[in-house]
């Protein structure tokens, strides 16, 4: 399945230079997701070959699309993983390195038992791979089980696979 999803993430991505700063050129799936086939694939792409999981978490924003997608192809519910000031208190929080400054994640604190789930973290793309790492920090500090992280696409030269990897103890960075 892998290799379907990938032969229509490279023809349809739409990569525009110079967004959302010089030299970086930016990765659109949007024209991937659009479709319906695209969408189908990815998510076929994502779950290929994972083991048990109970739950889905989605990463603030665009892993939002594809969390409920993946969710529901499991038959298993979805967690928004949100950027900071969104959820009402209480939160647990962690923040993370962005090239400039820092941002952060957040899980509710209450109404939710995640101890002992069995978390698969999805997102669209992989570059220095702080976000997935403040995702899966936070998901631990709950007491759940980050199975792997999965997104569509990974950056290459921002070394994200090898840190992920090095941070969940194995190499369960999963991509398309
Ligand atoms: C992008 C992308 C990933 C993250 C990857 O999200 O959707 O979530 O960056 O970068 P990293 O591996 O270096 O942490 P962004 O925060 O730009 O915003 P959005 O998803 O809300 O559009
Ligand atoms: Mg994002």
């Amino acid at each position: 399945p892998r290799e379907h999803a990938r032969a229509l993430i490279d023809e349809k991505t739409r990569r525009v230079p110079d967004f959302p700063e010089k030299g970086i050129i930016f990765q659109d799936l949007s024209p991937v997701l659009a479709d319906g086939d695209g969408l189908a694939s990815v998510v076929d792409g994502l779950i290929y070959g994972l083991g048990d999981v109970d739950l889905v978490g989605g990463i603030d924003a665009r892993g939002f699309l594809i969390g409920g997608a993946v969710a529901l192809r499991l038959g298993v519910g979805v967690l928004a993983i949100r950027k900071a000031g969104k959820l009402p208190p209480p939160t647990h929080r962690r923040e993370y390195e962005l090239e400039y400054g820092t941002a952060s994640l957040e899980l509710p604190a209450d109404g939710m038992d995640l101890v002992g789930k069995r978390v698969l973290v999805v997102d669209d793309v992989l570059a220095t791979g702080g976000t997935a790492i403040a995702a899966v920090d936070l998901l631990t500090d709950v007491g759940a089980e980050v199975v792997a992280v999965a997104t569509i696409m990974e950056l290459d030269g921002l070394g994200g696979h090898e840190r992920v990897a090095k941070h969940l103890g194995g190499d369960i960075p999963v991509t398309c």
